[in-house]
């Protein structure tokens, strides 16, 4: 069956996929188009919405993309950067200026079925540089706004519209939730304007992908490699609903960096699905801890992971024969799109989900993608659609490479490379508050200004509550220069010398690292915050504190949409009394730390 459909614009990775997310609650299926695409690839939509973008916008610049989009007699309408370039496009002027961040009340000028069902004032979400100060002859201003608490100015064009050229614009960004009725101005714009009739249902795409499965499979069976995370469990429960399990062939492989007793969890699991019929099982934990032996960068780590990866892959392809088969994979909809987003995170770090052999087999189109239009909240739906455990639909995500990136190495030298400038700027920060500040002689990787930053973590210590650590942090990341993570002393009173200690890969470090993971995993399911919480790693790093320990633990619970955004998330005083008990009682391990950063400017993972 046809759906109807919209297509979104990508100029800013995440902005998009949320618009994308956005619409297709509304049982409309969207599609992320990129601007530079042939306009051969805009045919067939009911409309059109072009996204914001967080760097054009900022920068009084216009963009190229395709333009004749505006040739094509659909509705089209613009948020923030696309909304400036809907005016510009028509004869209107954008200045660099009247820039607004945070919320504003929308004060419409008269009723329009974009805003159909809302009121005269609506809070909407502004994070703008740049401004519509003029309208081309079409257009009319259908509404202005005032920023909330901020000055009295009244921004013009916040809303603006022609309703002969079908063509609309919102300064504001009604795809997050701080525009309280956002999602009802785009439900006017795909379901009203557009006429979108909604069909796009779950239960539809399930027998739609059963049927386009069974017609690419034909005969034959299918290949998975299966990790036991959300993704690639849904996908093999999907493959056996179509095919039948019989036809659902498995590869897990324990690669050594999966958490304490995973692979038997998986394994277990997947018989307990029904899905055991052809299941196969690789311990390969000796093949990675022989590639990462004696490496200490991020980096190469990573290289040697993925590395591995494919040579176990490759081999045990050959021992099982899947040249009898297709191969499948849970690849989900971000992963087969080249957004502004990922393409700015290629250079934060490298991922190997497309290795050469699997860009191979797509190429002689002998793979099988069974989620690659769905976004990781419809996967998990999907999956509860076709009764998997909320406990395995709800998981946290884990990384590919494990706890390989939670498990810090170093050959041991000190590194206080910018302590000269850094020292003084804490210091000036530090006087303003109780707390005694450290930078720390070691490096994690995070983000700046959608930068790698390679930088220190500095230590917080002493007594604070939770807003006032934040309030700290967040101005010790605007002051003080190289440094991308605070870190807050779970452990005791402010330690004074912190020496890192030459440390790699081994079994024992990972061993230690799994059962600090496991007192953390377990504390937060007791505590009932495991489902309120996105994710939270436990990291390993050789740091030896006032002369004790060999290894020090930090934990990072984290709030979280979709990874690209994240903040630290608070955990009870009685469950930091639990893990401080614990996991300072683990061998070697001298200090515990609470991560209490912000994603910018730290990432998620440590590495
Ligand atoms: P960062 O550290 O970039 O992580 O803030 C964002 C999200 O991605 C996960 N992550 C990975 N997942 N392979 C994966 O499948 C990887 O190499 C990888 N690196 C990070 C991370 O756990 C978080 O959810």
């Amino acid at each position: 069956m046809e759906h109807d459909r919209i297509a979104v614009i990508d100029f800013g990775g995440q902005y998009a996929h949320l618009i994308a997310t956005k619409v297709r609650r509304l049982q409309v299926l969207a599609e992320i188009r990129q601007p530079d695409e042939p306009i051969e690839s805009f045919a067939g939509y009911k409309g059109i919405i072009v996204s914001g973008s967080p760097s054009l916008a900022s920068h009084g610049e216009g963009a190229d993309y395709t333009k004749a989009i505006y040739d094509l007699d659909v509705p089209i309408l613009g948020f923030c950067f696309g909304h400036q370039e809907i005016a510009r496009h028509y004869g209107g002027e954008v200045t660099h200026g009247g820039r607004e961040w945070g919320h504003a009340d929308l004060h419409l000028v008269s009723e329009h079925p974009l805003f159909a069902g809302l009121g005269p004032v609506e809070q909407v979400w502004m994070s703008h540089y740049d401004s519509v100060t003029a309208l081309g002859p079409d257009f009319e201003e259908l509404g202005h706004s005032t920023l909330l608490g901020g000055s009295e100015v009244d921004h013009r064009y916040a809303a603006i519209g022609s309703d002969r050229l079908r063509r609309y614009g919102f300064q504001f960004h009604p795809e997050v939730d701080d525009t309280v009725h956002g999602d009802e101005m785009i439900a006017n714009f795909v379901m009203g304007i557009c006429g979108c009739t909604p069909s796009w249902t779950l239960d539809k795409f399930v027998a739609e992908e059963d049927e386009r499965v069974r017609a690419q499979v034909g005969d034959g069976a299918v290949f998975l490699l299966i990790s036991g995370g959300v993704d690639s469990t849904v996908a093999a429960q999907m493959l056996a609903h179509g095919l039948g399990p019989d036809r659902v062939h498995l590869l897990h492989i324990d690669n050594g960096l999966m958490r304490k007793g995973e692979s038997a969890e998986v394994v277990a699991m997947l018989e307990s699905l029904g899905l055991g019929a052809h299941l196969n099982f690789v311990d390969a934990s000796d093949d990675f801890l022989q590639a990462l032996a004696g490496l200490v960068e991020p980096e190469a780590k990573r290289r040697a992971i993925g590395d591995t990866f494919v040579a176990v892959f490759e081999r045990e392809a050959r021992r099982l024969g899947i040249e009898d088969y297709l191969l499948a994979q849970g690849t989900i909809y971000p992963d087969t799109i080249e957004t502004g987003g990922t393409k700015r995170a290629d250079t934060i770090k490298t991922h190997h989900n497309r290795v050469p052999i699997i860009e191979e087999m797509i190429a002689a189109g002998r793979v099988v993608e069974p989620l690659a239009e769905l976004y990781k909240v419809e996967v998990r739906e999907l999956g509860e659609r076709l009764g998997l455990p909320h406990e395995l639909v709800w998981r946290h995500p884990f990384p590919g490479p494990g706890l390989g990136v939670r498990l810090l190495c170093s050959d041991g030298t000190e590194d206080r490379s910018g302590f000269a400038e850094i020292q003084p700027a804490l210091a000036a920060v530090a006087a303003r508050t109780e707390l005694a500040m450290t930078p720390l002689p070691i490096r994690s990787v995070g983000v700046k200004a959608d930068l790698r930053a390679y930088e220190h973590p500095v230590l917080l210590s002493g007594g604070a509550d939770w807003d006032a650590l934040q309030r700290v942090a967040g101005a010790i990341y605007k002051e003080v220069p190289g440094i991308n993570r605070a870190l807050w002393n779970v452990g005791r009173d402010a330690p004074n010398s912190f020496r890192p200690l030459a440390a790699t890969v081994t079994r024992e470090r990972l061993d230690l690292l799994r059962e600090a993971d496991a007192l953390v995993m377990s504390g937060l399911r007791r505590h009932g915050l495991y489902d309120r919480i996105w994710q939270c790693p436990t990291v390993l790093v050789p740091l030896e504190i006032d002369g004790r320990g060999r290894e020090v633990v930090i934990v990072r619970p984290i709030h979280s949409e979709r990874a690209m955004t994240a903040t630290p998330a608070r955990l009870p005083g009685d469950l930091l009394d639990e893990l401080r008990a614990g996991i300072l009682a683990l061998p070697g391990v001298g200090g515990l730390f609470l991560d209490v950063t912000t994603k910018p400017p730290g990432t998620i993972e440590w590495e």
